[in-house]
Formats: structure tokens, C-alpha cells, sequence
């Protein structure tokens, strides 16, 4: 069994998190370690927890189960209500906690849930998606959906502890599990060659079940993101590298209408439009740029998706990410290393976007 644990230092103190087959079996002690002695309220993905049902009630066998759905449409301030109406009833204190089981969408919901109650109590991140283990669930943002836009409502709130159980992502439909190894091929991307490598020799042989490969890569993501959020834990530099492929990703899930086109799937779409950018930028030779495109097919994701160009071009004036008047782009320079930019022309930014939408 391979079980890597890493402490993430953030918010002032150590989050640990654990990764691996069979990870939940060691949240118990881990807990322990550090000095938590309240009760535990879970708030799980049905799906979910219908699929996993005999490894929590093993081990969190008396903390009362709220379901909710984990849909994206439900990432609402109505669940978050539900669920603090569902800890007043139960009585839960401040020194008890909230364990979070599911996708990014329970992560992100219970987590604003767990920074609001009684001004914040403890949360536990039990992610079972692999976007959720490699990204949602490490360096606590939280939040959820405003009608006007995604994660509109949130605040920075960091767990006590994340624990990504791999054995928990067999039960992924293979399209959840390429959404999730899109972020993995970002980060790699932009920062670990080495990690890069190893996803190019397994990309074609990785699946959901293939818990024993995935441990080390989910833990190596684990890493690299947790080192990012410690250097810059409200995005204010670093943290930013981290939406390498997002600019035109997020634009792309706005005009594709959200839920038509998974995240992952978008993020994708939006490498392959930066590498595009970093191309005609003289940043990124072509050859690095094909060894991207060669990875994110080998893992089944998305290289073009069919839209109008315009309409994701006047999304992109409007990504909340944007700082001051220019766009910011994140250029992938080789294998491992990135650059941001803001002074991409505006005409290569709309070839990069016909380049990627073509129908
Ligand atoms: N906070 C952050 O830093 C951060 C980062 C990235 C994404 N996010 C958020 O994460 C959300 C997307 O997360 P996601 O991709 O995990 O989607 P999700 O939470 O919607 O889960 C996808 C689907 O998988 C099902 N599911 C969950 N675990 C399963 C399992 N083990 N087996 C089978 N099915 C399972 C869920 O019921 C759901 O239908 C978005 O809302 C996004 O905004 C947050
Ligand atoms: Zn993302």
C-alpha cells in the first residue's frame, strides 16, 4: 500500500493530507494527532456514498449522514442553509466538526458550510473525485454558485485535514476520471517534467481502478498544489500559475452553458489554447506544444470543443481572474515551467480561440 502524507502549513497552522489505498482508515488517528476531540457530521455526495457506504459507516460508524445530491446546480446558498439547519437541529458545537465526502462540488459547498457555522468549526475533506483529491479539496477555497455566475459567494477556509482515499475513485465514470486528470496534466504541465513523463508512459493505461499507479501521481498533485498554496495561499502571486489553461477554460464552460462541458474537459481546451498563445509568442517550441496535445488525447480529453469564437472572446473580458485592464495568460515555456504574460495581442488571442472552437 502506498500512503503518502504531506502537512500543508496554511492558515496559521499544519493541514495534514493523505493519500493513497485505503487512506480513510487513517483518519482516526490522524485526527487524533492533532488534538481533535469533537464529534464528526458528514455530509456526503449520495452517489457517493451509496457506492462507498460500507468504508465510511467502518469508520465513522456513529457520525450522523446528511445526503445531499452534489450536483453543480445544487452548489447553492439554499444547501449551505440546509445543511447549518441540519447542524443546529443535531446540536453540533464549536468544537466538533464537518467532514466533507464527495466531489468539488460537496468539498466547495461544506466547506463554506464549516467557515460560516458558529463563525467556523472544524472540516474534514473526504474527497472522492479525482478533481476533488488532486485540486477542490487542497488549499481551501470555498463556495458556492451565485445565479450570476460560478463560486460568486465563498471565503478562504482551511481544513483540519484532507484525506484522498484512492480506493474511492474505481467507481468513476471514465469521463469523471478524465476531467479530473486534466488538472493533474495542467500541473504537471506548468510545473513538475517529471510528473510530466510518468503521466505520458500511463496516460494510456491509467483507469479509475488502477488505484496501485494513481496513489503516487494523485500524491505528487497533491504536493505541487499544496507547495503552491503555501507560497501564496490567496493568489496573489504564485497561486496564479494554477489557472494555466483556465482563462479561455472558464470561458468556454460560460458559453458551453455549465454542466455541458465538464471542467476538466475545458481546462484542456484551454491548454491547448495557451500553448497555441505561447507558440506565436516564440515562448514554446512546437514540439513541447505536440507532447501536450499527445497526453491530453491519450487521457481522452477534449482538444477542440465546437462553439462561436465570439462569444468566448466576450467572455474572456469578463473572467474574474483578470487583473487590471489586460487579460493575464499563463505561458507553458517547456515541460515544467510557466510565464505569466499580460501583453498577448489581442489578434493572437483570437486566433488561439478560432484555432480551438473550430466546428
Ligand atoms: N475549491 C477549489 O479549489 C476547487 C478547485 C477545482 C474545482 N472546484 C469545484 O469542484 C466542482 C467540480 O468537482 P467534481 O469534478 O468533483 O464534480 P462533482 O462534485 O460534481 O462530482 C461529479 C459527479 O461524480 C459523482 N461522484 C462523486 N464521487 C463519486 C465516486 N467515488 N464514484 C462515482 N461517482 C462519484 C457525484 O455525485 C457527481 O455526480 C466544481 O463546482 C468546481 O467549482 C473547486
Ligand atoms: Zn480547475
Amino acid at each position: 500500500m502506498t500512503l503518502a502524507t504531506r502537512s500543508l502549513r496554511a492558515g496559521g497552522r499544519d493541514v495534514p493530507l493523505l493519500a493513497g489505498p485505503g487512506a480513510l482508515r487513517e483518519l482516526p488517528e490522524a485526527l487524533r494527532a492533532s488534538q481533535f476531540e469533537g464529534r464528526l457530521f458528514v455530509v456526503a455526495d449520495a452517489v457517493a456514498l451509496d457506492a462507498h457506504r460500507s468504508s465510511v459507516t467502518d469508520i465513522l460508524s456513529d457520525a450522523p449522514v446528511l445526503l445531499v445530491s452534489g450536483a453543480e446546480e445544487d452548489k447553492t446558498l439554499a444547501s449551505v442553509a440546509e445543511i447549518w439547519d441540519w447542524l443546529v437541529a443535531q446540536g453540533a458545537q464549536r468544537r466538533d466538526a464537518l467532514v466533507a465526502f464527495g466531489g468539488g462540488v460537496v468539498c466547495d459547498l461544506v466547506g463554506f458550510a464549516a467557515a460560516c457555522y458558529l463563525r467556523g468549526i472544524a472540516l474534514v475533506n473526504v474527497p472522492t473525485t479525482l478533481l476533488a483529491q488532486v485540486d477542490a479539496s487542497v488549499g481551501g477555497k470555498t463556495g458556492v454558485n451565485h445565479p450570476r455566475g460560478k463560486n460568486l459567494i465563498g471565503a478562504f477556509y482551511q481544513p483540519l485535514c484532507v484525506v484522498a482515499d484512492t480506493d474511492f475513485l474505481a467507481t468513476l465514470a471514465p469521463r469523471a476520471f478524465a476531467n479530473g486528470m486534466a488538472e493533474v496534466a495542467k500541473m504537471a504541465m506548468i510545473l513538475d517534467a517529471d510528473l510530466f513523463e510518468r503521466l505520458e508512459h500511463l496516460a494510456p493505461v491509467l483507469r479509475p481502478d488502477s488505484g496501485e499507479a494513481l496513489a503516487p501521481i494523485i500524491a505528487r498533485s497533491i504536493e505541487l498544489k499544496a507547495d503552491i498554496v503555501e507560497r501564496d495561499e490567496r493568489e496573489s502571486g504564485d497561486r496564479m500559475l494554477l489557472n494555466y489553461g483556465h482563462t479561455v477554460g472558464h470561458a468556454l464552460e460560460a458559453v458551453a452553458g455549465y454542466g455541458t462541458l465538464l471542467h476538466g474537459e475545458a481546462v484542456a481546451v484551454g491548454m491547448q489554447a495557451a500553448a497555441f498563445i505561447a507558440r506565436r509568442m516564440g515562448v514554446l517550441h512546437p514540439e513541447v506544444a505536440e507532447r501536450q496535445t499527445r497526453l491530453l488525447g491519450d487521457l481522452e480529453l477534449p482538444l477542440t470543443w465546437a462553439a462561436e469564437p465570439d462569444a468566448v472572446l466576450g467572455r474572456l473580458s469578463v473572467d474574474k481572474k483578470r487583473a487590471g485592464s489586460s487579460q493575464r495568460w499563463i505561458l507553458a515555456e517547456r515541460v515544467g515551467a510557466a510565464q505569466v504574460r499580460d501583453d498577448v495581442p489581442a489578434e493572437i488571442v483570437r486566433e488561439a480561440v478560432s484555432s480551438v472552437t473550430a466546428r
